[in-house]
């Protein structure tokens, strides 16, 4: 390779203030920088013509240089995506995937919080999401630099994108889960931007704050969103639904399966089944980011056609992945659309071609997904997917366990009615005169972490407690018997404070 001058290698600008150089090839600095001219395109020696010339001469030259890697006649494998040659993924720069045994970790030291094994010790984490994680997910989070299209991590990805099939009890070939770094928030994008057209109507089941959220999100793409409120702590009456799906034709609705903000269950099947009977062409959209993996949904014998989650509550997985499943129809309602989606990032478009390659071992590329993230989501769906009806069991034996205990203390659920009332979370109203930052710290002080109230209309009266994951699943860590105990006690160490 030609040597290169020094004072070559020095930082040379192209008129557009980027590096003349940015792949480091010495010959390509050569010509870019026209000898040892500092600025090629100086005004006192060219006509304004020729300097147009030449800057568009450098300029095709730079993006060459930058864009080598999409160059056409380089021999790249049909990667089937919207965009379709990003990287050559013929050789693996990867070793192959291995799922982490769990029976190497490490034990905890003896003196450490048994409870916590290898984690560092901490309080207890029992907000209703993001939740304590399992060892082994923590560590999946620790897993090498790899590339996002290199066969091992295509196989883990396609192999995570079944698992939330089997979570969601669906073998319909025609439905399809997206897994795209984000939040919850992203899945109501997702659906908002896809699925409904402006100008179209939306029913909202509102059973709290989130119903008012998604409801936000919908008229952000140009919905007319028409909100059905429930009482607080209850739902919307079936009734009620059959009523206003009667009244106008509706593109979609929307209830919330577990309302964070109070607790409530929404009656998801119900709604379905109701749907179907009175307006067989609404899509039936779940959000399910406080209820999947630790309600029931069965997304192919309900019928729903879009449930959107979230990683970070009873998926057990840290917090950045939007997980949606829909149905054929719902694909079909975003693919027919008379208006393109009014969303690059949240278009099914743009993701759909890259999961079902993900899913059938291809590499394909739209956005770098968080190949750490997935790694994790793959170690909790393998766990929770080896019992599903266990796992809803489980759930609803320990919730019912803390519904009793809060009962006992003589705390009032905010979900009013025992088939409106959540099995991942509990939200309770305090005694008349307490409020939250009367018991939250004392649950603090006792290693416990709660939420406060978070409905508006009721916020200073009460408190929430999320028992989703392994707090529900792995007895050994003690979680519940541990908060409950210090609920009791920060209770009563509030009440003698105020003199109640
Ligand atoms: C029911 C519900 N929907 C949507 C969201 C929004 O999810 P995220 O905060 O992950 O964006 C949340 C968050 O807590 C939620 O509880």
């Amino acid at each position: 390779m030609p040597s290169v001058p020094s004072s070559e290698r020095t930082n040379h600008r192209s008129p557009i203030g980027i590096s003349a150089n940015p792949l480091g090839d010495p010959r390509t600095l050569q010509k870019v920088t026209l000898g040892n001219c500092s600025n090629p395109l100086s005004r006192e020696k060219y006509p304004a013509a020729r300097r147009n010339r030449m800057a568009s001469k450098l300029t095709k030259e730079r993006l060459s240089l930058i864009s080598r890697h999409l160059d056409q006649r380089l021999p790249l494998p049909d990667l089937n995506t919207p965009f379709s040659t990003e990287r050559d993924s013929l050789f693996s720069d990867d070793v192959e995937y291995k799922p982490i045994d769990r029976s190497i970790l490490p034990s905890p030291p003896p003196e450490s919080n048994p409870t916590m094994s290898v984690q560092a010790p901490h309080n207890t984490l029992l907000i209703p999401g993001p939740i304590e994680f399992d060892d082994a997910v923590l560590q999946s989070m620790s897993h090498y630099a790899e590339s996002h299209v290199a066969p091992g991590f295509v196989k883990v990805f396609g192999e995570t994108l079944t698992l939330v099939r089997k979570l969601f009890q669906s073998t319909n070939p025609t439905a399809q889960p997206f897994i795209v770094a984000g939040s919850g928030t992203l899945g109501w994008d997702l659906v908002s931007a896809n699925l409904i057209e402006r100008g179209e109507n939306a029913l909202v089941l509102n059973t709290g704050y989130f119903g008012d959220s998604f409801g936000q999100c919908l008229e952000t793409y140009g919905a007319n969103v028409t909100h059905l409120k429930a009482p607080i702590g209850d739902r919307t009456p079936l009734e009620q639904v059959e009523q206003a799906l009667k009244e106008k034709p509706y593109k979609l609705i929307t209830l919330t399966h577990v309302d964070t903000s109070t607790g409530v269950l929404g009656d998801v099947k119900g709604v379905a089944q109701l749907v179907r009977r009175v307006s067989p062409n609404t899509l039936v959209v779940v959000d399910g980011v406080c209820s999947v993996g630790s309600e029931e949904i069965a997304f192919d014998e309900w019928d729903l056609d879009a449930v959107v989650t979230a990683s970070q509550k009873a998926i057990g997985c840290p917090p950045g992945l939007s997980i949606v499943m829909t149905s054929g129809r719902a694909i079909q309602a975003a693919q027919s659309r008379k208006t393109p989606p009014g969303a690059y990032y949240a278009s099914i478009a743009n993701w759909l071609p890259i999961m079902q390659n993900y899913e059938n071992n291809k590499p394909s590329y739209f956005a770098t997904p968080p190949t750490q993230l997935v790694h994790a989501l793959h170690t909790t769906l393998t766990q929770i997917t080896t019992d599903v009806p266990g796992r809803f069991a489980i759930h609803t034996e320990v919730s019912d366990k803390v519904k009793a205990a809060a009962a006992e203390l003589g705390l009032k659920q905010v979900a009013s009615r025992p088939e409106c009332q959540a099995h991942g979370m509990t939200a309770m109203y305090l005694p008349e005169g307490l409020v939250p930052a009367d018991v939250l710290p004392g649950l603090l002080k006792r290693g416990v972490i709660f939420a406060a109230g978070l409905h508006k209309e009721i916020a200073t009266k009460y408190i929430r407690f999320g028992h989703m994951g392994v707090t529900a699943t792995d007895p050994k860590r003690g979680d519940v018997d541990k908060a409950l105990a210090a609920l009791k006690e920060a209770l009563a160490e509030a009440k003698q404070a105020k003199g109640l």
